[in-house]
């Protein structure tokens, strides 16, 4: 091989490599189990008023705000130190399209392979039911653009 070979091997080489590490960006969260999909959130939308998303913005402040970021933008301070970024949830059309008890099932479980940890009453975080349902009404209300 002549420098000129070598030098597209090298080239050829490092976008290989480079190729290889992006699958992070192409991460996709799995789907709840069924039984989770057909789950409706038992908080009435009418329930959701100010004083609601005031008390519960306590609650995804001190345990999702790091994260996720106040706007559900995914650029909250930790997030820049972990490799699967967590997605825009206020991006355009992005709550939408995930059912209730998907979003229930992440919370409640975390997503195996990221910094998502579950938050359920059987986690660290020991948080109600009640409490998680509560979260996915804030971030609807908040974040749905
Ligand atoms: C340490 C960082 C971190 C914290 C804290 C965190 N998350 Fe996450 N979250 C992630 C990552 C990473 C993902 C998965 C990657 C992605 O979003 O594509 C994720 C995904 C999600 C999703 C997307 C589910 C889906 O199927 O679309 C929801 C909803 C969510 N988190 C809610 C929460 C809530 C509610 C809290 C607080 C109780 C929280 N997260 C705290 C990092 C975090």
């Amino acid at each position: 091989m002549n420098r000129t070979g070598i030098a597209f091997f090298v080239l050829g080489f490092i976008f290989l490599v480079a190729a290889g590490t992006s699958s992070a960006e192409e991460f996709e969260i799995p789907d709840a189990p069924q039984e989770y999909l057909d789950m409706e959130n038992p908080i009435d939308e009418d329930d959701v008023d100010e004083d609601f998303i005031k008390k519960t913005h306590r609650l995804y402040k001190s345990k999702c705000r790091k994260c996720h970021g106040t706007e559900g933008d995914g650029e909250g301070s930790a997030a820049e130190d972990i490799e699967i970024k967590p997605t825009a949830l206020n991006a355009p059309g992005y709550l939408e399209g995930r059912e209730d008890g998907q979003l229930f099932w992440v919370t409640m479980y975390g997503v195996e392979g990221t910094e998502m940890e579950g938050f359920g009453p059987e986690s660290d975080a020991g948080l109600s039911e009640e409490k998680i349902w509560q979260l996915i009404s804030y971030m609807r209300a908040k974040f749905t653009q």
